[in-house]
């Protein structure tokens, strides 16, 4: 049998080399250098060699990409999210693409509760102002912040979350532990927030967006970036916020709309944002650097090392599968297995 081979687009923990090798496979990797991507005649190239790609969230996996190669037999997404993989492309081509769920989504939702806490309570200001050696004296006015449990305003506080998935859930059942009340909203299947969500001991309840925008004290966002959430949070809606309510975005940069993100911090239209993720990754939209009300961090939601090497393994059994022709455990069009341009794709690669 031709020796099969895997293009990794990037580095990627060490555990998924033994799992490639093992199934037989030889493996390049297209760059190691951390702080430097692909440029996308290097992810032309690559692709070319390949039988199976194993990308990250930072290559466009286009429709010409996945064109390049008609013995190419899967996309292995190191990543849950693939909205940088055209996946309507990859189906009309009868190219299986997998994703890395379910891993990732308490490392995910820890990383949503630290954003939700640091930028409630001023961490980073306050860490800074510590190792500056300004702090001279206690006083009652030092780095005062909002409440996230009832705490002083003796109310439960409202979190909203947008995106009721694996993630979505887990931050609602951290929220368990701070006596929040919270509200749910799906964008991709807001009929299904109201069986599942309407847990009584969890105090979630199924709102519509704008309701959720207007009474939450926190809006947490963990919806796929599609065509319909591209912007969902944009002026509009951050009109509809409280003004002592924060933004907290561990989803992708594109579902708020940065530039109107930016004059709200500005304006102080919202109390502040925490954002892990921004719409031109890795650059930021003019002035929300110069935001002291906002709370950034480089798209960070997955990093704990347990979590990454998981995610390396999952992709790499996925990489397998699409190597071997079998379905990939966590195949994202698995219609593609029916499709005529499937079949056709295998016997090239096997002729
Ligand atoms: C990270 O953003 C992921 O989608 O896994
Ligand atoms: C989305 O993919 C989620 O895990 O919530």
């Amino acid at each position: 049998m031709k020796e099969k081979h895997v293009f990794i687009t990037r580095r990627i923990p060490e555990v998924a080399l033994p799992i490639l090798r093992e199934a037989g496979a030889t493996v390049t990797v297209g760059q190691s250098d951390e702080e430097k991507g692909l440029s996308p005649q290097e992810i032309l190239d690559g692709v070319r060699a390949a039988d199976v790609l194993l990308s990250l969230l930072t290559e466009p996996i286009t429709r010409e990409v996945l064109s390049a190669n008609p013995r190419l037999l899967g996309v292995a997404n190191y990543a849950v999210g693939f909205n940088n993989v055209d996946v309507t492309a990859a189906t009309e081509l009868g190219i299986p693409v997998s994703n890395t769920p379910g891993v990732l989504t308490d490392t995910t939702a820890d990383l949503t509760w630290a954003l939700i806490l640091g930028i409630a309570r001023r961490i980073v200001p306050a860490h800074e102002y510590m190792v500056a050696g300004r702090y001279k004296l206690w006083g009652p006015n030092l780095f005062l912040g909002g409440d996230v449990s009832p705490g002083g305003t003796g109310k439960r506080k409202v979190l909203g979350i947008v995106g009721y998935g694996r993630i979505g859930a887990a931050v609602a059942r951290r929220a368990v532990g701070f006596d929040m009340d919270i509200l749910a909203y799906d964008p991709h299947n807001p009929g299904a927030i109201a069986t599942d969500a309407a847990d009584p001991a969890r105090h979630v309840r199924a709102a519509g967006l704008e309701e959720l925008l207007r009474e939450s004290d926190f809006v947490s966002l963990h919806p796929l970036l599609t065509p319909e959430t591209r912007h969902m949070i944009g002026e509009r809606e951050l009109g509809m916020m409280k003004l002592s309510a924060y933004l907290i975005n561990v989803s992708r940069g594109p579902v708020v709309d940065e530039v109107a993100l930016v004059q709200a911090l500005r304006d102080n239209v919202i109390a502040g944002a925490a954002l892990d993720v921004f719409e031109d990754e890795p650059l930021m939209k003019p002035g929300l650097a110069e935001c002291t009300n906002a709370l950034l961090v480089p798209h960070i939601a997955s990093g704990s090392q347990d979590t990454r090497d998981r995610m390396a393994t999952m992709a790499a059994t996925n990489a397998v599968a699409h190597l071997n022709g079998t379905r990939a455990p966590n195949v994202v069009n698995p219609d593609v297995y029916e499709s005529a341009a499937y079949s056709a794709r295998r016997s090239a690669a096997s002729a």
